[in-house]
C-alpha cells in the first residue's frame, strides 16, 4: 500500500458513475428454489445492469452460527456461485466475492463494533431468531456481532442500496446508523445506504404454504431434474374445496395459478385456464400439467448453463477469485480513508 497521506477525509462519490448494491448468502443453503428466485435471484439480475453490483459469499457469517462440520463449505461456496451464474447473473457486470478473501473487512468490523453498543445489538430481532433456530441459550460473541458485521460489509464497498428480505431490514437499519455515526464522528466517509426490499407478495410452497422454504419440504429447486419437477407439481395443492372438476374454482391464492402469473408466459394460455378453472370446466391435471411445461422451460436454460460451469469448477473458481480481488481492492481504498479519517495513520505508515 502506498503511504498517501490524506488530511481531510475525501468523499469518493464523486468517483463513482453508479450507484452501488450489495447484498449477499451465507454458503449454508446447498441449492436455490423457485422461492429464492422469484423474492431475489430475479430481482438481482435485473439490477445488475442499471448498478454497480456486488454480490458476496458470506462465509465468515455462516461461522456465527456453524462451527463443526465444515469439511463441505468450499463445495457449498462453488454450488451458490454456480446458481448465481446459471440464473444470470454476470461476472462480467458484477463482482461475485467471497468474504473471507478480504480479511479487511473484519479490520472495519472492528472499528464498527466500538459505534455500537451492547443493548443496541441486543434488540435486533434476528439474534433471537437465530438463537431459536439454533437452539442456543445464550449468544456468542460473535453472534452477537453479525448485524455489525454486515455493515462493514455494506460500507466496505459504501454499498447505496442492499437488496434484502424484510428478516433483513433491521440490520440495514443498524448499518444506516453506524454510517451516520461514523461521519458525525470522523468526517463523511460512508454513504447512508437504503434497504431495497421486494414488493411482490412470496412465493408459496407446493403444499400451499405462504412461503416456499428449503427446509419446508415443500420447494422445487434450481436444481431439481424434470422428472422431480413433474413429481412435485402434480402433487401440488390447489383449491381444497373442488372435489370435481366441475365445481366452479377459486384462483386467487391458489398456488398453481400463482406460479402460473410468475412462470408461464403465455398470458392468452393462463387467462384462458383461470376462466375455465373458476367456470369448472378444467380439471386440475390439465392445468399442473401446463404449469410443467411452463416451468420446464424457465428451467430449462438455467439447468443447461448450470451444467457448464458445473464443468469447469476450476472457471468458477477463477471467477470467485477475481471477484475477490475487485472487491479486495475496494476494501483497501475505504480502509484507507477510514484510518485516516480516524487519524489511525500515524506517523503516515
Ligand atoms: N445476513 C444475510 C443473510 O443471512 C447475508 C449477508 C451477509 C448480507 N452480509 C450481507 C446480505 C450484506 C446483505 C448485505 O442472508
Amino acid at each position: 500500500m502506498t503511504a498517501e497521506v490524506t488530511t481531510a477525509a475525501p468523499s469518493t462519490s464523486a468517483k463513482k458513475t453508479r450507484k452501488r448494491i450489495l447484498t449477499g448468502d451465507r454458503p449454508t443453503a446447498k441449492s436455490f428454489h423457485l422461492g429464492n428466485y422469484y423474492g431475489t435471484l430475479a430481482n438481482r439480475v435485473k439490477l445488475q445492469d442499471e448498478y454497480e453490483s456486488f454480490f458476496l459469499i458470506a462465509d465468515y457469517h455462516m461461522l456465527t452460527t456453524r462451527v463443526a462440520d465444515l469439511e463441505e463449505i468450499g463445495q457449498n461456496i462453488r454450488e451458490l456461485v454456480t446458481d448465481y451464474l446459471s440464473v444470470g447473473i454476470d461476472p462480467k457486470k458484477s463482482t461475485i466475492y467471497l468474504q473471507s478473501l478480504i480479511p479487511e473487512v473484519t479490520e472495519l468490523f472492528l472499528y464498527f463494533a466500538m459505534l455500537v453498543t451492547v443493548p443496541r445489538a441486543q434488540r435486533i430481532p434476528t439474534l433471537k431468531d437465530q438463537m431459536r433456530d439454533h437452539n442456543l441459550a445464550v449468544p456468542t460473541y460473535g453472534l452477537l456481532g453479525y448485524p455489525i458485521l454486515q455493515a462493514a460489509d455494506i460500507l466496505m464497498v459504501k454499498g447505496d442500496l442492499v437488496p434484502v428480505g424484510r428478516d433483513q431490514e433491521s440490520h440495514v437499519e443498524l448499518t444506516r446508523e453506524v454510517a451516520r455515526r461514523f461521519n458525525e464522528l470522523f468526517g463523511a466517509v460512508f454513504p447512508v445506504p437504503e434497504a431495497l426490499i421486494p414488493e411482490g407478495g412470496m412465493l408459496p410452497g407446493i403444499d400451499g404454504a405462504s412461503k416456499m422454504g428449503k427446509s419446508l419440504g415443500n420447494a422445487i429447486f434450481l436444481t431439481d431434474d424434470p422428472k422431480t419437477v413433474e413429481k412435485k407439481i402434480r402433487s401440488m395443492y390447489t383449491d381444497p374445496n373442488r372435489i370435481h372438476p366441475t365445481d366452479p374454482g377459486r384462483v386467487e391464492g391458489n398456488p398453481v395459478f400463482v406460479y402460473h402469473d410468475i412462470f408461464n408466459p403465455d398470458r392468452a394460455e393462463v387467462e384462458d385456464l383461470k376462466r375455465r378453472y373458476r367456470e369448472g370446466q378444467v380439471r386440475d391435471v390439465e392445468v399442473k400439467e401446463k404449469l410443467i411445461v411452463a416451468v420446464e422451460e424457465f428451467l430449462r436454460p438455467i439447468r443447461e448453463r448450470r451444467a457448464r460451469y458445473a464443468a469447469d469448477p476450476k472457471g468458477v473458481d477463477r471467477i470467485i477469485e477475481e471477484g475477490s480481488e475487485r472487491a479486495r481492492a475496494e476494501a483497501r481504498k475505504t480502509l484507507h480513508e477510514v484510518r485516516s479519517a480516524m487519524h489511525l495513520d500515524y506517523f503516515g505508515l
